[in-house]
């Protein structure tokens, strides 16, 4: 057995739906977790997955109360989120949160006060900004390719996914929408990037009343909207940088690239945040052109499962976290202030307090999160 092996923190999965699997994959990938149960509120569910991965099917209640398990991974819908991870904290369990953390600020902030009060680590999605591609704008950025980072533009735009996700109502309701679907994708790649947002000003529109499903599992039911589905705003960040922001699911297509951050010395193209790969682009005036930039990190593959990783490593006592609460919080403030902006007329000002992660190392091998000492 390999000293790592020494240092595999136990994990029990909450909510065995559609995304579970690349979290499977991913910690079995990662030298310092091991999974070691799962539970379901559909039990026939967390069974299917428990024989797949070769662990232990539990209730939600006998998960809880498994002394072994350090850290709750926390995969079911937005709108459960806070709740599974407040009774996770209070069996004293770390958590970490598919994205949103929360489906409103006083949730979030309510999740970020009982892991401070239990000494406990809270860790929250995406962790897309861990890979390859995102380390390595991140890297470009702080050695001063582009110089200041003074504005630029993110764009999702897409038509929605109630024709290909097999359960797509939970999209429109309260914790849905564009924003609070794809924004933590993108919030969270800006605040690796530029650090954390000062203001938001924003309108946003509920551009239909209902959505038809077309997936196979809902061919035909009408979809109630009971959130807004275009967002176009701006984000001052405490930079200085204004950053352009525009997340809908009323687009049927466009041309924008995901993310463009424009610099004093040039610009830069930072791939799509759902993913871990892609080209990352500069273009400096001096070549009047646009140049691929080699990786300078790995993990260019779906490596979703590294911020569990990352805090098993902050658990383990080694560094502060990277995916964490308090950037996920932050991130739900900015999200909620695009709605409350439109509502009011006025610019928001974000109070939740964030700091920029540390940049991963370089020079990892696949399965760390650290360099062995
Ligand atoms: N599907 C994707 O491609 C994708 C990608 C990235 C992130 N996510 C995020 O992952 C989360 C889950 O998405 P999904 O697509 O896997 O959804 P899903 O509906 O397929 O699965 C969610 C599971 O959670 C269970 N669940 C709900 N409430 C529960 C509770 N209180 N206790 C125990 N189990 C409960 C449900 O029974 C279901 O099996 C969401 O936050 C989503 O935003 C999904």
């Amino acid at each position: 057995m390999s000293e790592s092996h020494h240092l595999q923190t136990k994990v029990g999965v909450i909510g065995c739906g559609k995304i579970s699997d690349a979290y499977f994959r991913g910690m079995a990938m990662f030298d310092n977790l091991q999974a070691v149960a799962c539970a379901d509120l559909r039990p026939e569910i967390a069974r299917g997955k428990a024989e797949e991965h070769g662990i232990s099917a539990l209730s939600v209640d006998q998960l809880l109360a498994e002394p072994d398990i350090e850290i709750v991974l926390n995969l079911t819908i937005p709108q459960a989120h806070a709740e599974v991870a407040l009774a996770a904290l209070e069996a004293g369990k770390h958590v970490y949160c598919e994205k949103p953390l929360s489906v409103d600020l006083a949730e979030g902030r309510q999740v970020i006060e009982a892991a401070h009060a239990k000494s406990l680590l809270v860790g929250c999605a995406p962790d897309t900004f861990l890979g390859a591609s995102h380390q390595t704008c991140r890297k470009l950025l702080d050695d001063g390719w582009i110089g200041v980072p003074v504005a630029g533009t993110a764009f999702m735009m897409g038509h929605g996914p109630e024709s290909w996700h097999p359960n797509p109502g939970f999209y429109y309701l309260p914790g849905g929408g564009p924003m609070f679907d794809m924004g933590p994708y993108y919030l969270t790649a800006l605040i690796n990037l530029l650090g954390p947002v000062k203001k938001v000003c924003a309108k946003t529109a509920r551009t239909f009343e209902q959505r038809l499903a077309t997936c196979k599992e809902h061919y035909g039911e009408h979809l109630p909207v009971e959130v807004s589905t275009h967002h176009a705003g701006v984000l001052e960040f405490h930079s200085g940088a204004l950053i352009t922001v525009t997340l809908s699911f009323d687009v049927w297509g466009h041309t924008h690239s995901p993310i463009e951050i424009y610099g004093t010395e040039g610009s830069m193209q930072v791939p799509d945040p759902n993913g871990f790969g892609n080209a990352v682009r500069v273009y400096r005036p001096a070549l009047k052109a646009w140049t691929d930039m080699p990786y300078s990190h790995i993990y260019h593959e779906n490596s979703r499962g590294i911020g569990v990783a990352d805090l098993a490593a902050a658990i383990q006592g080694k560094r502060a976290q990277r995916c964490h609460g308090d950037m996920a919080c932050h991130a739900v403030e900015v999200m909620s202030a695009f709605d409350q902006s439109s509502q009011t007329g006025r610019e928001i000002e974000i109070a939740t307090p964030c700091q920029q992660p540390e940049p991963l190392p370089m020079g990892l091998i696949p399965g760390q999160i650290e360099r062995q000492a």
